[in-house]
């Protein structure tokens, strides 16, 4: 299902306009699948983290939180399968070297590639389809061969001769890092199985066509949380995560019609079921979130590969056993990428045509705006910059004095602020009832209120907290 067409042009406009995200690395020319978080960016990013870590972490009794070393002894990457698995099918154009990623333009064409085929099969069906698949920069069928391109990015850590033979990698994923800790966790906390480690932690991917902004990068965040069951007891728990990661969104704001659910038919190598959670975004309908039953696949290979023993031994029966593994996975690029988009709204507003960001109070970078209603009258900002200075304290705040007040509330809207307080000559007792007084305007209606300062205050707290 394609939403209407331009939408993906204009969020990243807004993005880049208004300080969310920017291209990385732009004033060399940009540098492909990187991107920064500006100013308001890098708060919605950190709220949407906090929110995360809030669900998982804080009210949670049965979860722990974690934050493991980027570099990892290379063998992680060979018992976890990365280094002989984790691989994508790439061609290259004759004609200009372009690059694509096969099973994916295979796709476009309306044939799908089963994961678990080999370079030789995977290079007949390409061959087969190729004069439907044009080169996306000249248009060419000529390509090259189809062969798997491994994803993990290497690194020079700890090489001082260049010649090293076992090269240190940069995550693949992130959720190695908590399968290391397992058992300092278990050894060092009340853990008692079935319980979870959250964390969010860096991965790269050599992909090789990132696109669509932050929904394919190269350097991306994932959310995970990895939950630690008795072997065999994973059906309800799966179940009751599934349910909770979906509902987790919705409770945020997504609109339940932009989520849906969808089986994966090929399952990666460690994968004995595994759900996405997808998001319609600006392109369609596509991966949000991975949900997946890993077994004792990661502990079994990290105890092969380690000779450490990461077997349980339950503290009440004395019953010994590899956990199995429930695991939730998200990107935070792509998890911002859908608030951002769902949040993206054209209205009209006292008939006037507007953009506003509709994210939930808790999400959005800036909590209030005060404002001064005169910028020229200076017993109004001094009483404004007093408002502002009591706010500052208590949520993220913006202070703002710039030209009338519809184009600092157009401006507001713009980045989501759901809040804007105005001081007015009421709040300095001009009607003696009203002293103290500020109005607080409504992002998404623009209605306005009259409140004390102290309620106006509780109450931008009640709806971001
Ligand atoms: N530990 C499991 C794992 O990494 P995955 O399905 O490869 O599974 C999990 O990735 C999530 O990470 C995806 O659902 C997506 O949100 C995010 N992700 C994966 N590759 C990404 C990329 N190149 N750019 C941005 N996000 C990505």
């Amino acid at each position: 299902m394609q939403k209407s067409d331009g939408v993906m042009e204009k969020i990243v406009s807004l993005a880049k306009r208004r300080g969310f995200v920017y291209q990385g690395s732009e004033i060399y020319g940009g540098m492909a699948g990187m991107y920064d978080f500006g100013p308001y960016g890098v708060e919605l990013l950190n709220n949407l983290k906090a929110a995360w870590w809030k669900e998982h972490v804080q009210i949670r009794d049965d979860f722990f939180g974690l934050d493991s070393a980027m570099f990892k002894d290379p063998r992680v990457w060979e018992a976890s399968g990365h280094t002989s698995g984790f691989s994508d099918p790439l061609a290259e154009c004759k004609k200009c070297n372009t690059r694509i990623r096969v099973d994916k333009e295979l796709e476009k064409v309306g044939v799908k590639a089963d994961e678990k085929m080999s370079e030789a099969e995977l290079s007949k069906l390409f061959e087969e389809h190729k004069k439907n698949i044009p080169c996306p920069k000249c248009g060419s069928h000529d390509y090259t061969p189809v062969r798997a391109f491994n994803l993990l990015v290497k690194t020079n850590m700890g090489d001082f001769t260049g010649v090293n033979a076992e090269p240190v990698y940069l995550p693949g994923e992130a959720c190695q890092g908590i399968y290391l800790n397992f058992k300092n966790v278990v050894d060092t906390t009340r853990a008692k199985v079935p319980f979870g480690i959250a964390q969010i932690g860096k991965a790269f991917r050599n992909e090789i066509s990132p696109r669509n902004f932050l929904f394919r990068t190269r350097e991306m965040e994932q959310a995970d949380t990895q939950y630690f069951v008795k072997p065999n007891e994973n059906k309800d728990a799966y179940e009751r995560i599934k349910k909770d990661r979906f509902d987790w969104y919705v409770r945020l704001g997504i609109k339940p019609e932009n989520l849906r659910w969808k089986q994966h038919d090929n399952l990666v190598f460690y994968a004995k079921d595994a759900w996405d959670i997808e998001y319609n975004f600006p392109t369609g309908f596509d991966e949000l979130e991975g949900v997946h039953d890993r077994t004792d696949y990661d502990l079994t290979q990290h105890m092969k590969h380690s000779g450490t023993d990461l077997t349980y031994t339950d503290p009440y029966t004395a019953e010994k056993y590899i956990p199995w593994i429930l695991e939730t996975s998200v990107g935070m690029g792509r998890m911002f990428l859908a608030f951002f988009a769902d949040a993206y709204t054209e209205d009209e507003l006292g008939g006037e045509v507007r953009t506003v960001l509709k994210l939930s109070p808790k999400l959005a970078p800036i909590k209030a705006a005060v404002f001064p209603l005169l910028k020229n009258k200076p017993e109004l900002v001094e009483k404004a910059r007093e408002v502002y200075e009591l706010f500052k304290k208590e949520v993220r705040t913006e202070w703002d004095d710039n030209g009338n007040i519809g184009k600092r509330y157009r401006r507001q809207d713009e980045i989501g602020t759901p809040f804007c307080i105005t001081v007015d000559f009421d709040t300095l007792g001009e009607t003696p009832e009203h002293k103290d007084t500020v109005t607080v305007r409504n992002r998404d209606t623009g209605e306005q209120e009259r409140l004390s300062i102290a309620d106006a205050i509780w109450k931008v707290r009640q709806a971001v907290s």
